[in-house]
C-alpha cells in the first residue's frame, strides 16, 4: 500500500525529462533453465533436484512445462529481436547435457538444444551470457551430497570443461553459479528452497565452502585451457541488497556493515580479495567456541584453497532486487545460527532507487571489480499487462545506474532485466517478473507483451529513458 501511493506521487511528480543513455551500455533480459525450459522428461534429460522435490512435494504446480521454451525458443529469440536487446542470459541445464551429472554418459540431445539457441541469437545479434549453473542440480549430484561434498568441485569443474569445449567458440561472457548465498543461506541454511535443508548453523559455511572451490575450479579450467583460445570472461553471479541503518547510532551502521559483509562479502571477499570477511572469521570462531564446538563451524581455508580461489574474477555479476533498514540485534548464546553469527535484523524498506547507487558504489570500493554487469534486476507484480508499475521501477533503477556510470565514474557494462517472460518463480506461477506476459493455461503458453515490454524496447532503440 505505501509502496503503491509511493510510486503513484513518484508517476504524477515525475517531469518526464529525457536522459541519455551511453551508447556502449548494454541492455539485456534474463531466464534460467529450470523456470522457463519445461521439457523435463524429455529428449535424454536427467532428473533434478528442482524436478525430483517439486514432485515428491504435491505442490499442484511444478516445471514439468513451464513456459516451454526447450519447444518455444525460437518465439523466444523473435521477442528477444524485436525487444532490440544486446544480450541474453539463459542457464544450461545440467542433466540435459549429463543425465547423471557425470561424464559417465553424454546427452547428445542436450548439447544439441544449446548449439541452436546459441547459434539462433547469434544471427539475431544477441550476445549468449551463459549460466552454468541455476541450481537444477542433477539429483545424483545431489545424492553423492551435493553443495557438502567436497568433491562436487571436480564434477562441476567436468561439466564446465564440456561446455567450454562445446560453445566456447561463440559464448564471451560465462557466469558459474548463480547467487551463492540464496543457494547456501535459502536452500541449504533456511529451506526456503529446494533441497530445503535446515543447516543454518553449520552446514550453511560447509555450502559456501564447496560452493567456492567449485567455481573457482571452473573459472581456472577456462582460465588455463580456453582463454588464449577463445578470450572470454568468467564470473560468479554475486546477489546483494542494499541497507540503510535504522539510526545514526554505531551499533546499528555497525549492524549494517556486518549485514554487507555476511551477504555479500562472504562470497566477494574470497574471490575479490582473497579469505572470509575478517569479521566472519572472528565472530563465527567466538561464537562456535563459546556453543562447545571443537572448531569454528566457518571452515578455515588453507593458504593453497585461498590462492587457488583469490582472483577467480574477469567481471563483477550482480544481482540485486531489494533494500532494507538494519538494526542490531545482538543475541547471547543459543542455538548455533547464521542469524546469530550476523547479530543484526532488518526489515524491507520502501521504493528507495538510490541504494542502487549506493550499493554499486560500496562494491567499487570495496572490491575494485574490472567492470560490474548487473545480472539481474525487475520488480515481482500479480499478473496484468498494464504493468505501470514496473515501468516506474526501472526508470528509477536504471536513472540511478546512470547516475553511478557518469557521476561515480564506475566502470559497469551492461544491465539485464529479470525476466524476459513470466516463469516459474521456484514454488509458485503467482509471482510475475516478465516484460511478456505468458498463459500457463494454455497449452501453447502464448506470450503476451506487457506495458513494460513495449516501454524497455522503445527506451533500447533511442536510447534516452525519460525520467
Ligand atoms: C513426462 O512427464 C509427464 C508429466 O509432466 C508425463 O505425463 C509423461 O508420461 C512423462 N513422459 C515419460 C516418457 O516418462
Ligand atoms: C542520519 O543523519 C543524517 C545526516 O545528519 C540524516 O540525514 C539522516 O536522516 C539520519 N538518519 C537517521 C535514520 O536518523
Ligand atoms: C589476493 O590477491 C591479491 C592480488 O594478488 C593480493 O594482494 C592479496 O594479498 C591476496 N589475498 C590473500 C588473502 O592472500
Ligand atoms: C568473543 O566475544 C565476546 C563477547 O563479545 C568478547 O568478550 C570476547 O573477547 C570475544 N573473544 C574472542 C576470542 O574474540
Ligand atoms: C543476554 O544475557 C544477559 C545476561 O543474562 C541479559 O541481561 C540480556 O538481556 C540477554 N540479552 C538477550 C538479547 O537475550
Ligand atoms: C516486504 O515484506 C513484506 C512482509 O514480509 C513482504 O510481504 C513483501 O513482499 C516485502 N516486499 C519486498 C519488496 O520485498
Ligand atoms: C489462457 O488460456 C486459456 C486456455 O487457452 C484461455 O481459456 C484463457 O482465456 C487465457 N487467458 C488469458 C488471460 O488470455
Amino acid at each position: 500500500m505505501g509502496m503503491k501511493l509511493y510510486l503513484l506521487l513518484f508517476i504524477l511528480g515525475s517531469s518526464h525529462a529525457a536522459r541519455n543513455i551511453p551508447k556502449d551500455l548494454w541492455f539485456g533480459l534474463a531466464t534460467a533453465a529450470f523456470q522457463s525450459e519445461g521439457a523435463w522428461n524429455e529428449s535424454g534429460k536427467g532428473e533434478s533436484i528442482w524436478d525430483r522435490f517439486i514432485h515428491n512435494a504435491n505442490l499442484r504446480v511444478n516445471g514439468d512445462t513451464t513456459c516451454d521454451s526447450y519447444h518455444k525458443w525460437q518465439e523466444d529469440i523473435e521477442n528477444l529481436k524485436k525487444l532490440n536487446v544486446n544480450h541474453y542470459r539463459f542457464s544450461i541445464s545440467w542433466p540435459r547435457i549429463l543425465p547423471d551429472g557425470t561424464l559417465k554418459s553424454i546427452n547428445q540431445e542436450g548439447i544439441d538444444h544449446y548449439h541452436k539457441l546459441i547459434q539462433g541469437l547469434i544471427e539475431a545479434g544477441i550476445e549468449p551470457l551463459v549460466t552454468i549453473y541455476h541450481w537444477d542440480m542433477p539429483m545424483h549430484i545431489y545424492e553423492l551430497g551435493g553443495f557438502l561434498n567436497p568433491q562436487f568441485a571436480d564434477y562441476f569443474g567436468d561439466y564446465a570443461r564440456l561446455l567450454y569445449q562445446e560453445y566456447g567458440p561463440y559464448v564471451r561472457y560465462w557466469l558459474t553459479i548463480n547467487e551463492p548465498y540464496s543457494i547456501c543461506n535459502r536452500a541449504y541454511g533456511a529451506g526456503q528452497l529446494v533441497p530445503w535443508l535446515n543447516l543454518i548453523g553449520d552446514g550453511i559455511y560447509q555450502c559456501s565452502y564447496v560452493l567456492l572451490k567449485a567455481h573457482a575450479r571452473a573459472y581456472r579450467i577456462y582460465d588455463e585451457e580456453f582463454k588464449s583460445k577463445y578470450n572470454g570472461k568468467v564470473g560468479l553471479v554475486i546477489s546483494a541488497d542494499w541497507y540503510e541503518p535504522a539510526s545514526n547510532t554505531t551499533v546499528d551502521s555497525d549492524a549494517r556493515e556486518r549485514i554487507l559483509q555476511f551477504q555479500l562479502g562472504w562470497f566477494a571477499n574470497p574471490v575479490f580479495k582473497g579469505n572470509w570477511p575478517q569479521i566472519m572469521i572472528d565472530r563465527i570462531a567466538n561464537r562456535s567456541a563459546q556453543e562447545g564446538f571443537a572448531r569454528s563451524r566457518l571452515p578455515q581455508f588453507t593458504q593453497e584453497e585461498i590462492d587457488y580461489i583469490n582472483g577467480t574474477h574477469d567481471y563483477f555479476a550482480l544481482n540485486t532486487y531489494d533494500n532494507y533498514i538494519a538494526k542490531n540485534d545482538e543475541q547471547n548464546i543459543t542455538n548455533p545460527s547464521y542469524w546469530f553469527d550476523v547479530g543484526a535484523s532488518w526489515v524491507n524498506n520502501t521504493y528507495y532507487p538510490e541504494g542502487f547507487r549506493k550499493l554499486l558504489n560500496f562494491i567499487n570500493d570495496r572490491y575494485q571489480p574490472e567492470s560490474i554487469m548487473i545480472t539481474e534486476n525487475g520488480l515481482i507484480t500479480g499478473d496484468y499487462l498494464e504493468d505501470d508499475d514496473r515501468i516506474a521501477f526501472l526508470r528509477g533503477y536504471i536513472n540511478s545506474l546512470l547516475d553511478a556510470i557518469e557521476e561515480d565514474k564506475i566502470n559497469i557494462v551492461g544491465y539485464t532485466l529479470w525476466s524476459l517472460m513470466d516463469d516459474f518463480e521456484w514454488g509458485s506461477y503467482n509471482f510475475r517478473f516478465g516484460l511478456i506476459r505468458v498463459n500457463f493455461t494454455d497449452p501453447n503458453r502464448a506470450r503476451t507483451w506487457k506495458n513494460s515490454g513495449y516501454w524497455y524496447k522503445n527506451i533500447l532503440e533511442t536510447r534516452i529513458l525519460d525520467i
